[in-house]
C-alpha cells in the first residue's frame, strides 16, 4: 500500500466531495475527515502515525465509525469542531444564539476548505461554512504548528437582514476514551494554581470564568489523560483558552462515549448583538497533547518561545518595592533601596505602587495618573536617572483600567465608570471601581497618560495591576455588558503603546496571578505568578504556571525572611533557589538584610546571570518523585550538554531519607558528571552531625548516564523541610561523553569538569 501524506496536503480551495487531512509535526499527528459539505471532524488527535496514505485514512475513517445502538439517531451521533445539534450532538452545541427565537439550532455547509502552510512550519486549514437558511457564516481555522501545538478558533457571521444575538461559540476536540482522568486548576489570590483531579466521568465540567479578568481560579489547562498521568508518563491532551476576559473551558463525556474539550468565550446576556454584516471572532484555543505533561508543556513552550514578540534579551534582575515599602515612598529611602540593589548586581528597579496624585493607601486616586509632587518634590523623572544612573533600568506600577470612586478622575468623569446602571453602581472591590475603555474619551485619556509618562520618566518596564473583578461591569447610562469589549480595549491599549514604545516591557499581574493567560500574553512580556513571595506556596504556583509558560516569563522574587503573606521564615537559600526557576527578582527591605544574607543574595544572583541562558531556553522537566514533601526538576539544554536540577524539601515525609531522585531529560547515552552547585550546595539537616548527606555528595560528584539518571537516579541528601539544594549536571566533553563511553568511562569517584 502507498503511503503518502508524509507532508502537508498542497493548498486546495474546493469542496471536491469529501477530503480527509492529515497534518504532522512535533510529534503530534491530527487527522480530520472534511467530508462532504459538513464541518470538520477530527478522527485523531494525538501521536504521530508515521506516513499514511489516502486509502490508509480512508479506512482509518471507517474504522473509527461507531456500531448502531438502540434508541439513538439513525445516521448516528457526529461531533464537528463545531458540535451541531443538526448532525445529532447531545451534548453542549457549540453554537447557542437565536434571531428573535428563531435560528438557534443552525447547520453549517461547508463552502471552501483551504490548506496551506506558513513560514513558520504551521500547517494550517481555513474552513468557511454557511447556513442559508440561518443567514449565519462560519469560519474555522485549524492549525497545527510546528510544536505539534493544535491552534484553533472561530468566527461567525450575520448575514440576515436582522440582529442575531450570539450567546456562545465553543469549539471542541475530541479526545479518545483512554483520557479518564480530568487534571485543572483552582486558586485565590496568594495561593494561585491548586491542581485537582478527578475521574472524567460522565456529564459535563465546566470551568467558568465570569471575573472579567483571567482568574486566580481559573484553570490554565484543562487536561485529559490516562489515568495516574504525571510529568513523565501517560498519556494526556489539554485545552487552553487564549482569553482574558469571561471564558469558559469544560471536558464532556456522553453515555454514548464521545469525550470532548471544549472552549471558548462566556458571553454575558447581550453582549454580542450581531447586526447586519457583523461578525464576532471568537478567541484562539490551544490544544498540547504529550506522553506526560512534560510533553504536553513542552509543545507550548517551544511554540511561546518561537512567537516573534517573546522577549529575547536576557531577563533582567528585577527589585520590585512593594513588598520593602509599600505605600511608604520616600525619595530617600528608596534612593537608599536603589543603591543597595545596584550594588547586589539589579539590572531593573521598579517603584511599585503609591506614587500618584493623592495615593497614600488603597482607598482612593486611581485614574489620577500624575505624579505626587508631596511624596516627590523634585520628580519623578529626576528618581528614575538617579536609577538608570545606577546602571539599572526603571519601571513603574500603573492600574490603567482602574478608578477609584475617590479620585479626581471619578469626580470628572462618573460616566467613566463601569456598572449595571447609572443609577446604582457596582459593589466596590478593594475600594475600586472599573474604568470604562470603551468609552472613546476614557481609552485616550489613559493613552495619553501612559504614553507621556513612559516617556516622561524613560520607564522601560510596566507593571500593568488588575486588582478587581469586573462583575456588574456595564457601559453608561444603559449598562449593557461590556466585558468583552473591555478586554478587546485593554488588548488594544496595550498594542497601542507598545507600538509607541517598541521596547517597552509590560508585566500583566492581576493581584498576583490573575491574569496569566496566552491572550494577555499576545502584549506582555511578564506575569507575577503571585502575591505570595513565600518560596514554599510559590514552589507549587510557580510550578504548574510554568505547566503553560516557559520559565522566563515567570516573575519570581526573594521576598521577607518571614514571609507577608503567611508568617513562614525561610532562609535565603530557599527564598533564592525558588527564585531562579523563573524571571527573577527580589521583593524585600534589602536594607534590613544581614550581612551574610546580602553576600549570599549576591551569589544567587550571580549564579542566575551566569545560567540565565541555559533556565531560560532549556527544557523543563520534572523527577515524579512519588512522595510529595518532594520536589524534582530542572531544565535541561537543548543539546542535552547539561542541566541545572532543583531538589526542594516541601514538607517532612513519612521516609527519611527521601530515596533516589531521577533526573530525565539527557541524553540516554552520554555520561554526564553530577554534582551540587553553589550556593545551593548547602545541607541543612541535624544540627552537629553530618549525617543527611550522601555519599557521592560527600566525594564532591558522581558520573552516571542520562540513562542511569533518567531510571535510577542519584540519593537524595536528608534536608530539613523547606530547604533545596540545586544539582548542576554536566556532559563530559567529546569522546568521554558520547562515544566509547563503556572504554573511557571515568569512575564515580572522578571530579566533575568546571563549570564556569
Ligand atoms: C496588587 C499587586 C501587588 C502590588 C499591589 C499594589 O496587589 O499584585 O504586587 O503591586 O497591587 O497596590
Amino acid at each position: 500500500m502507498e503511503l503518502a501524506h508524509d507532508v502537508p496536503p498542497s493548498p486546495t480551495s474546493v469542496n471536491d466531495g469529501g477530503h480527509i487531512y492529515y497534518f504532522r509535526a512535533g510529534g503530534v499527528g491530527l487527522i480530520f475527515d472534511a467530508q462532504a459539505d459538513l464541518l470538520p471532524r477530527i478522527l485523531h488527535w494525538g501521536a504521530d502515525l508515521g506516513p499514511l496514505s489516502d486509502e490508509l485514512l480512508r479506512d482509518l475513517a471507517l474504522a473509527t465509525v461507531p456500531p448502531f445502538v438502540s434508541n439513538s439517531p439513525d445516521r448516528g451521533i457526529v461531533l464537528g469542531l463545531l458540535p451541531e445539534q443538526a448532525r445529532s450532538w447531545p451534548g453542549t452545541p457549540g453554537l447557542t444564539g437565536h434571531r428573535d427565537g428563531r435560528d438557534w439550532s443552525p447547520f453549517f455547509r461547508q463552502t471552501t476548505l483551504e490548506v496551506n502552510g506558513t513560514s513558520e512550519g504551521t500547517q494550517r486549514c481555513v474552513i468557511q461554512a454557511r447556513d442559508a437558511d440561518a443567514e449565519l457564516s462560519l469560519r474555522i481555522e485549524l492549525e497545527l504548528t510546528d510544536s505539534g501545538l493544535v491552534r484553533l478558533r472561530g468566527a461567525v457571521r450575520n448575514d440576515g437582514g436582522t440582529i442575531y444575538t450570539l450567546d456562545g461559540l465553543l469549539l471542541a476536540l475530541p479526545v479518545p476514551s483512554r483520557a479518564d482522568e480530568i487534571l485543572d486548576f483552582t486558586g485565590r489570590h496568594l495561593r494561585e494554581r491548586s491542581p485537582q483531579r478527578q475521574p472524567f466521568q460522565p456529564g459535563t465540567r465546566a470551568r467558568d470564568s465570569r471575573r472579567g479578568r483571567t482568574g486566580h481560579d481559573a484553570t490554565l489547562l484543562l487536561i485529559a489523560g490516562s489515568a495516574g498521568f504525571n510529568a513523565g508518563s501517560g498519556e494526556v491532551w489539554g485545552l487552553h483558552v487564549a482569553w482574558s476576559g469571561n471564558h469558559r473551558t469544560l471536558a464532556e463525556l456522553l453515555p454514548s462515549g464521545e469525550r470532548l474539550l471544549a472552549g471558548g468565550e462566556l458571553l454575558l446576556p447581550g453582549e454580542i448583538r450581531l447586526r447586519p454584516g457583523d461578525e464576532y471572532v471568537g478567541p484562539w484555543l490551544y490544544g498540547s497533547y504529550g506522553v506526560g505533561l512534560d510533553d504536553l508543556s513542552g509543545r507550548i513552550h517551544r511554540y511561546v518561545r518561537n512567537r516573534p514578540l517573546h522577549p529575547r534579551r536576557p531577563r533582567p534582575v528585577t527589585l520590585n518595592t512593594w513588598e520593602a515599602v509599600y505605600f511608604d515612598q520616600s525619595p530617600s529611602k528608596l534612593s537608599a533601596l536603589a543603591e543597595a540593589a545596584a550594588e547586589l548586581g539589579v539590572e531593573r528597579f521598579v517603584l511599585d505602587d503609591g506614587w500618584f496624585a493623592g495615593r497614600k493607601d488603597d482607598r482612593s486616586s486611581l485614574g489620577d495618573w500624575y505624579v505626587d509632587e508631596n511624596v516627590w518634590p523634585d520628580g519623578l523623572a529626576a528618581f528614575s536617572k538617579h536609577v538608570r544612573g545606577l546602571g539599572m533600568e526603571f519601571g513603574l506600577w500603573v492600574e490603567p483600567e482602574m478608578i477609584s470612586s475617590d479620585s479626581d478622575l471619578a469626580r470628572a468623569h462618573p460616566e467613566w465608570i463601569m456598572g449595571p446602571r447609572a443609577t446604582r453602581p457596582a459593589p466596590e472591590w478593594r475600594n475600586q471601581q472599573v474604568l470604562d475603555l470603551t468609552h472613546p474619551d476614557a481609552y485616550v485619556y489613559i493613552l495619553e497618560r501612559l504614553d507621556s509618562l513612559v516617556s516622561e520618566l524613560s520607564a522601560s518596564f510596566l507593571k500593568w495591576d488588575h486588582n478587581r473583578d469586573l462583575i456588574e461591569s456595564g457601559h453608561q447610562p444603559a449598562g449593557e455588558a461590556a466585558v468583552h469589549q473591555q478586554t478587546l480595549a485593554v488588548y488594544s491599549l496595550l498594542a497601542k503603546l507598545r507600538a509607541r514604545h517598541p521596547s517597552l516591557e509590560i508585566e500583566s499581574c492581576a493581584s498576583g496571578g490573575g491574569r496569566i493567560d496566552l491572550g494577555i500574553l499576545e502584549h506582555t512580556q511578564r506575569v507575577w505568578a503571585s502575591d505570595s513571595n513565600d518560596a514554599l506556596e510559590r514552589q507549587t504556583i510557580n510550578r504548574w504556571t510554568k505547566l503553560l509558560l516557559p520559565p522566563e516569563l515567570v516573575g519570581a522574587h526573594v521576598g521577607p525572611r518571614q514571609s507577608h503573606t503567611t508568617g513562614r521564615i525561610h532562609d535565603i537559600n530557599f527564598r533564592a533557589g525558588t527564585a531562579i526557576f523563573g524571571h527573577f527578582g527580589i521583593e524585600t527591605d534589602i536594607l534590613e538584610a544581614t550581612s551574610e544574607e546580602r553576600l549570599l543574595l549576591q551569589k544567587w544572583i550571580a549564579l542566575y546571570k551566569e545560567r540565565r541562558a541555559l533556565l531560560h531556553s532549556g527544557r523543563v522537566v520534572h523527577g515524579d518523585h512519588l512522595d510529595p514533601a518532594y520536589q524534582v526538576y530542572g531544565v535541561v539544554a537543548h543539546d542535552q550538554s547539561e542541566a541545572l536540577f532543583c531538589f526542594a524539601a516541601l514538607a517532612t515525609s513519612i521516609c527519611a531519607p527521601p530515596g533516589p531522585v531521577r533526573l530525565p531529560g539527557l541524553d540516554p547515552r552520554a555520561l554526564y558528571a553530577v554534582r551540587l552547585l553553589p550556593p545551593g550546595d548547602v545541607i541543612r539537616a541535624g544540627k552537629g552531625t553530618t549525617h543527611g548527606h550522601a555519599p557521592w555528595v560527600k566525594q564532591g560528584g558522581v558520573t552516571l548516564t542520562g540513562d542511569a539518571l533518567a531510571h535510577v537516579g542519584v540519593q537524595a541528601p536528608d534536608l530539613f523541610p523547606e530547604q533545596l539544594l540545586l544539582l548542576h549536571v554536566e556532559r563530559y566533553p567529546g569522546k568521554a561523553g558520547r562515544d566509547n563511553m563503556v572504554d573511557t568511562a571515568p569512575t564515580a569517584t572522578t571530579p566533575a569538569p568546571k563549570t564556569s
